[in-house]
This record gives structure tokens, sequence and C-alpha cells, in this order.
């Protein structure tokens, strides 16, 4: 575990593609913590409203980038404790949860002139609380030296079923075939451009949740937290007396996908101590 200086700021950097369920985890983890909950991916979203409202092609970089000046973006949190995005003074936190803008922000992220614009907006709200920000290269560009770095995925096909329940759940029913579609669209344009790529980064530890419910996958998170920060409580299985009980689902036994996690944590633990592993 490592030792937290006090009053120093805890910063957890949870990255991911489209649909693993960051946000809905990254949010109930803060709030059991006590965190702020940073939604990037949100920001990104909130610049590409704009750039829809003016009529702008987002595959326009050098158009995109000349409207920078013009666009005030600041996430602000009210008493329901849910980050809303104000975009020159608009708060347009549904407006920005449509496909259209879904794709759009996937294409205006690309644009090293949109990365720097929004980069200290980030890191600010990291310094000045203890966070748990979400995006695609939190753990790799904005905070590099975040305290636990967790990358969250899981296969397309499952990230796109579980996106097409929850729209219907929603009252927005789409095809499966379309989500799976436009979720492997942005995954590639996420990864694929020059700057600041989707990527895990060498010391983030992988949770695949394919396999995983979402309780299953929000216990794993918290418990590497913990093994990784002491922030919390410990986890039931870490409590004095508690009894062991391996967790199966799709004949895979979770306890040993835990355990992997754990010794992934001591092998990075040695590596930053200079030990062999
Ligand atoms: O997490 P999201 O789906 O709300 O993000 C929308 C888009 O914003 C996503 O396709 C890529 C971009 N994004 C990014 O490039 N970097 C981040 N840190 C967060 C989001």
């Amino acid at each position: 575990m490592k030792n937290l200086k006090e009053n120093k700021r805890v910063s957890i950097a949870i990255d991911g593609p489209s649909g693993a369920g960051k946000t809905s985890m990254a949010r109930k983890i803060a709030e059991k913590l006590g965190f702020l909950y940073v939604d990037t991916g949100a920001i990104y979203r909130t610049v590409a409203l704009r750039v829809l409202n003016s009529g702008v092609d987002p595959a326009d970089g050098a158009a995109v980038t000349a409207l920078l000046p013009e666009i005030q973006v600041k996430p602000v949190y009210e008493a329901d404790g849910v980050q809303h995005m104000y975009l020159n003074q608009k708060d347009v936190t549904d407006e920005i949860r449509t496909p259209e803008v879904s794709m759009a922000a996937s294409r205006v992220a690309a644009y090293p002139g949109v990365r720097v614009f929004l980069l200290e907006t980030q890191r600010k709200m990291a310094k000045e609380y203890n966070v748990v920000m979400d995006g695609r290269d939190i753990g790799t560009v904005v905070l590099p030296d975040a305290d636990v770095k967790i990358f969250l995925t899981a296969s397309a096909e499952e990230r796109a079923w579980r996106r097409t329940l929850q729209l219907d759940q929603e009252g927005m029913p789409r095809p499966y075939s379309e989500v799976l579609d436009d979720l492997r669209k942005r995954d590639y344009n996420d990864s694929h451009r020059a700057v600041a790529p989707l990527r895990q980064a060498d010391d983030a530890i992988l949770l695949d949740t394919t396999h995983m419910t979402f309780s299953e996958s929000e216990t794993a998170l918290y418990k590497i937290i913990w093994e990784k920060t002491g922030v919390g409580e410990p986890p039931e299985d870490e409590k004095p007396g508690a009894e062991y009980e391996p967790i199966f689902r799709d004949g895979v036994n979770l306890e040993n996908i835990n355990k992997n996690i754990n010794l992934d944590i001591n092998a990075q633990e040695s590596k930053e101590n200079g030990e062999e592993t």
C-alpha cells in the first residue's frame, strides 16, 4: 500500500473505451469515497455541441480550432452532486448526450488545439480536489502521477449490448447493430489519433469486465483503490474474520481475476521499489 502524504490530494484515473462503464462506476466509487467525480468526456462533448450548433463540420480541424476562443466550457457541481456542463453560461448537461454529439466529440477530441484548450481545466480540478477522473488519456497525459490508474474495458460486443439495454430503459431504443457500429467507429477514432490516443498507461491496472456484473466490477475496482491507497473502508474480504467465498460467473472464477489484479499491483510496487519480479 502506498503511503499518502497528509494534505496531498488523491487522484484516481480511470481510462478505457466508450461504453466500458467508466462513468457509472467512477461516479459510484467517488460517491463512496467522498471524492469529486470528473467526467472528462462531458467536457469534450460540450465543445462538440458548440461545433455542431455553429454549423461547423467536426471533420474540419481548422474551423473547429478557430472556434475555440468563443467557447467557454465550465463543469459545475450543483446540490444534486451531478457534474453539470455549462457552455457559455448555459446548462447543456442533457443536450450533450445524443449519439450525434458522441460521434462529434470523438472527432473534435482528435485535434491538438482542442486537447490543449481543455488540459488545464482538468488538471486544476485534480489539484484542488480529491478526484475520480474518467476519460481516455487521464493516466497517460492529464494526470501521469495519479495515485491509482485503472484501464477499464470489456469486449466491444458486451459494451454494445449494455449500451443497447441502457438506451432501451431510457426510452431511446436503438438497434444493437447500430450501437455496435458506432462504438467501433469511436474506438477506432479514439485509439488511432496522433495526440493522446486511448491506450493503457504502462503503470495502469487492467480491469476487463466482460464477464462481470456491475456490482462485481465495482467491488474489484474498490479493492484495487484500497490496496493502492488505503482510502475508504477495507473491502469485505479484507475485514478480519471474513469468509472466503469464490465468486463464479460464466464458469470464470472472479476471485482469481481479483488475485491476478493484486499480483499486478504487487509487481508494480516491486518495480517501483527496484525489486526483481
Ligand atoms: O467518455 P465519453 O463517451 O463521454 O467521451 C466522448 C468523447 O470524448 C470520446 O469519444 C473521446 C473524447 N474524450 C477524449 O478524447 N479524452 C478524454 N479524456 C475523454 C473523452
